[in-house]
């Protein structure tokens, strides 16, 4: 397969090189190529030795103990919450409240359970994605059916979608939304699509007063993501996704849209570890630069996009047109996922694993209104190369 170079990459290749090598699991296994980064991203060397000083040096609970090693502890979450203020971008640190969560499925079920209900009256709607991933759309289906048995009707409104691009509608959600749609649910990046949803036009289309909740699993780590630009109310991450250990996530609440966000139940003991691995992992990232990070996996993913386009056999979800890389409507981010004519998804994964190609095969966990059968998802980060992309496309390009 020959598939032209784009400008970034060239631009970029010194670097990438340079931050490739920081991922000890990645050269450490060249027979494979690790293109599952939208399930999981790998930690980079940096994140590994926090862990083990954390773990060898300092290991304590949080919020208890006097003595140092707790009270470095309980320092260390108090840091890691203004950690995610910054890297927001937060524009009103000292309003906003970071809670630490397990991961986005926790967060956004934490909002709907604990803070929701107190916003929503009887008539009230809310706005929820039923293209996007499960994990954003039960929770707010579950309140839903929790304040009707409270006597509380609220009226679930399915967010549009363009057909011609998986972009949201913004024009008919402007029609859509009125005075009583309290609650937005977005996401910032499709998990299926790739595409950057732009959800910096929500806020013009549902006015000034709804609270807009983004989904940032798939862009924290991977693009600049900015509250101030957003004007989102809550974001909602994982950590693990953003080069931190499983089980870390956060919610940021931007406090100024209805009641505050002050989660109920009592906490227990906080991942203390993997709130430590959140901090070293955000500061590597910002280091790194996600502006980088994002041209690099953007022009691979173009690349990827462009030579399975010169293969019969395969169908690439989302719009080719907008999703392009110098699309001017909606930007394909570093997620790319496709289907083979007569191959089924679950046996064509197995297929690149016999190749050393390690991607996502089956239906993603996305929602009812997205696609009704399985395909193969790439998924890109930092680490991977061009050299990947061009071998996976001649190891799909033999598979005719
Ligand atoms: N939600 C993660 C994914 O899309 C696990 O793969």
């Amino acid at each position: 397969m020959c598939v032209q170079g784009t400008p970034p990459i060239e631009e970029l290749r010194e670097w990438q090189r340079a931050v490739r090598a920081q991922f000890p699991i990645i050269t450490g296994h060249p027979e494979h190529a690790y293109l599952d980064s939208a399930a999981t991203a790998q930690k980079p060397q940096a994140v590994l030795d926090c862990v083990q000083t954390y773990l060898t040096t300092t290991n304590a609970n949080a919020g208890r103990g006097t003595y140092p090693w707790a009270n470095r502890t309980t320092a260390l979450v108090e840091q890691t919450r203004d950690r995610v203020r910054r890297f927001l971008d937060d524009p009103a640190p000292e309003q906003s409240a970071v809670h630490f969560t397990s991961g986005t499925t926790e967060g956004l079920r934490t909002i709907a359970r604990d803070w929701l209900p107190l916003l929503l009256t009887d008539g009230d709607e809310i706005v929820v994605p039923l293209a996007d991933h499960q994990a954003n759309i039960a929770p707010w289906q579950e309140v839903q059916q929790e304040l009707s048995r409270r006597g509380t009707h609220v009226r679930l409104l399915p967010m549009p979608y363009q057909q011609s691009s998986g972009d949201y509608d913004h024009i008919a959600l402007a029609d859509l939304a009125g005075p009583r749609t309290r609650f937005v649910a977005v996401t910032h990046v499709h998990h299926v699509y790739g595409g950057n949803m732009n959800v910096h036009r929500i806020r013009e289309a549902v006015g000034p007063d709804a609270v807009i909740c983004l989904d940032a699993a798939q862009s924290i780590g991977h693009l600049p993501v900015s509250v101030t630009e957003l004007d989102a109310d809550f974001v909602v991450f994982s950590g693990h996704k953003a080069m931190a250990l499983p089980g870390s996530g956060a919610v940021w609440a931007r406090q100024t849209r209805g009641p505050a966000f002050t989660p109920g139940g009592w906490p227990g003991t906080p991942n203390t570890v993997g709130i430590a691995s959140l901090a070293a992992a955000l500061d590597w990232l910002d280091a790194a630069g996600t502006d980088r990070i994002e041209r690099w996996t953007v022009a691979l993913a173009a690349r990827l996009t462009e030579g399975l386009r010169h293969l019969e056999a395969y169908e690439v979800l989302g719009c080719r047109n907008s999703l392009a890389a110098d699309s001017p409507v909606q930007q394909r981010e570093g997620i790319v996922t496709f289907r083979h004519r007569d191959i089924d998804s679950g046996d064509l994964g197995f297929i690149l694993f016999s190749h050393g190609f390690m991607v996502r095969s089956d239906n993603h966990c996305q929602g009812s209104a997205g696609e009704r059968t399985g395909s193969v998802r790439v998924s890109l980060h930092v680490y991977n190369t061009v050299e990947e992309v061009d071998q996976l496309l001649t190891a799909l390009h033999t598979l005719g």
